[in-house]
């Protein structure tokens, strides 16, 4: 039998989250369903945006230390139980794109470059693939594309170092299942990124409960945090800014370029 509009209304009064709707501040008519390119405005977001401009005009320099500085670990881990991580594991900062070239660096650093593939998943949003790409390029290291479709396990040999995979696919709507890939990635000796920007916010993400070590995502997108670009997210069970006491809100490890990599001329005189 096809669901008629009164099928429809008859859910939508029964929805507990139907007066959430009221929270965002959509155009009169417009029935928004491109919430995975970038979320509805919420109408707390005009006067908070407001707050901080007046912060700005007023303490000016000062600004940093009323809480600008450490925003992005305030705001991590506000996140945090939204993925099922941990207090201390998520900051908000970047764009995904940078985070995922960060967390390459710091993986790799910590293997000690002892494997040399970087697998990024061939139907990943197109971004992952260009930084895996350049992070190899200046790295030293070798990119490769899993087929879309392709069985996981069948290249996880003990020269990979990092996977790159998406919980939820941004074109198809394909979830993986998180725990289980983790749990392989892992016994092969690899680590696994997961870019969580298709399902933070649409989906209970369990990051903690799935053994997850490292992953990015956006507030822009399911969590309506701003218009698209910034800020993205990124988690390591290991912040390493954080961990170590460092100030450095975005601060990770860098790669050490490879021997190829051509060096900036110094400065003389
Ligand atoms: C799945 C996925 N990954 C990565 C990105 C790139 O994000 P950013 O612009 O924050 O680098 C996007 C952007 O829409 C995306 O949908």
């Amino acid at each position: 039998m096809r669901p008629t509009l009164t099928d429809a209304s008859d859910l939508d009064s029964q929805d507990p989250l139907a007066d959430f709707k009221a929270h965002f501040a959509l155009p009169e008519g417009v029935l928004y369903l491109d919430g995975n390119s970038l979320g509805a405005q919420p109408r707390a977001a005009r006067e908070a945006l407001d707050a901080t401009r007046d912060q700005w005009r007023d303490a000016l320099v000062g600004g940093w230390n009323q809480g600008w500085f450490d925003a992005p670990e305030r705001l991590g881990d506000l996140l945090a139980p939204l993925i099922g991580a941990r207090a201390g594991e998520v900051l908000v900062s970047d764009s995904i794109t940078l985070n995922l070239f960060k967390l390459l660096g710091y993986i790799t650093e910590r293997q000690g470059r002892a494997r040399t593939v970087i697998l990024s998943e061939g139907g990943n949003f197109p971004a992952d693939g260009y930084i895996a790409e350049g992070f190899c390029r200046s790295a030293g290291f070798t990119h490769c594309f899993l087929p879309e479709g392709a069985p996981l396990e069948a290249h996880l040999d003990a020269q990979v170092a990092v996977v790159v995979l998406s919980q939820v696919n941004y074109r198809t709507g394909q979830l993986r299942d998180m725990a289980e890939t983790t749990r392989r990635v892992h016994a092969s000796g690899a680590e696994v990124i997961w870019d969580l920007a298709h399902s933070a916010g649409a989906l209970a993400v369990d990051l903690a409960g799935s053994e997850v070590r490292y992953a990015v995502g956006c507030t822009y997108k399911y969590l309506n945090a701003a218009a698209r670009g910034h800020p993205a997210f990124c988690m390591s069970v290991a912040m390493p800014s954080r961990q170590a006491g460092s100030r450095s809100p975005a601060g990770m490890v860098m790669p050490t370029p490879s021997p190829s990599t051509p060096t900036m001329p110094q400065p003389t005189g």
